[in-house]
């Protein structure tokens, strides 16, 4: 296995970034989770851009231009003949003498890591997993904005910890208002008296990639749809539940707290929905958008 390590492809046992890194020592940095599906990592520019985005909030420069960091992940895909995968991309402030100040660090450290796609277990979509409404609440904007993808990852874990307690998969947060704001690695839906609600990006949530594609397929299907402020109580009263990220797309939630949810219709036609977004785009890419994939 291979990976990208700063300009360079290098061999899995050679990849090892310094103890002095930022990133290690405070978790000062950002990153990007992308699929690749069919030789086409999806929504990639989009992923670009959120990186980006998320760069310019914590005043990091990117190491390379965005044509580069395209060719970057292609590559490593290529030296690892993937045609369905993972993808990470993660940009640290980088090696520095120890002192948050980001001022430092000269050059940032750039990694993407490529995995074969492991599909997640069909019980996954056909039962649904379990989730708590977690205790510990979603940082709020005003302390580290959430639409920051950040390597500062420990509000999350935190939460995932209280999930695994009681052998639950995903955790919810609630913000410091005691809305609904997010998962610990998703974004959360649910439906309720036939509409498809969702709490707005104001809640304090990343603005998520599948998020957005579920909303614009739900709204192209003339389905209700709210963004919005929810509580607890509208969760509990929902007659199903879904959460969305790059890796598990659409996934029905079984369980929260004590309350139980059918896998429902509306979260199984979103989902083929979605499959069938990514088919359209893989082939729409392979068809008429740039051979970047063939790149040498
Ligand atoms: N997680 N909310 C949080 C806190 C996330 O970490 C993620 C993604 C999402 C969904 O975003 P998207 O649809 O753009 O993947 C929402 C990725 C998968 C991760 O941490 O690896």
């Amino acid at each position: 296995m291979y990976v990208y390590l700063n300009d360079r492809i290098v061999q899995r046992r050679e990849a090892v970034v310094s103890v002095f890194d930022h990133g290690f020592l405070y978790g000062d940095g950002v990153y990007e989770t992308m699929r690749a599906y069919d030789d086409v990592v999806f929504m990639l520019d989009e992923h670009i851009n959120r990186l980006q985005s998320s760069a310019s909030m914590i005043g990091l420069a990117l190491p390379m231009d965005t044509g580069r960091m395209k060719a970057a992940i292609y590559d490593i895909l290529g030296a690892n003949s993937l045609k369905n995968a993972y993808v990470r991309l993660t940009v640290s402030r980088g090696y520095g003498p120890i002192g948050l100040d980001p001022s430092l660090c000269q050059v940032p450290t750039f990694v993407i890591l490529a995995e074969e796609m492991k599909d997640y277990p069909r019980s996954f979509y056909d039962k649904g997993v379990r989730a708590i409404i977690s205790r510990v609440r979603r940082t709020p904007s005003v302390a580290i904005n959430p639409r920051i993808k950040s390597l500062n990852f420990l509000n999350n874990i935190l939460a995932k910890i209280d999930a695994n307690d009681v052998g639950a998969y995903e955790a919810i947060m609630l913000n410091m208002a005691g809305h609904i704001a997010e998962g610990t690695i998703s974004n959360v839906f649910f439906v309720r008296d036939g509409i498809v609600c969702t709490p707005d990006t104001g809640c304090g949530i990343l603005d998520g990639i599948t998020r957005n594609i579920v909303l614009k397929l739900a709204r192209k299907e003339g389905m209700m749809v709210m963004e919005g402020e929810f509580t607890t109580d509208d969760i509990y009263a929902a007659t199903e539940v879904f959460v969305t990220n790059t890796t598990m797309e659409v996934m029905p939630i079984r369980q929260i707290d004590a309350v139980l949810y059918e896998v429902g219709n509306v979260g199984k036609f979103l989902r083929g929905l979605y499959r069938e977004d990514v088919r359209a785009y893989v082939k729409n890419i392979k068809d008429h958008g740039p051979s970047i994939w063939e790149h040498e």
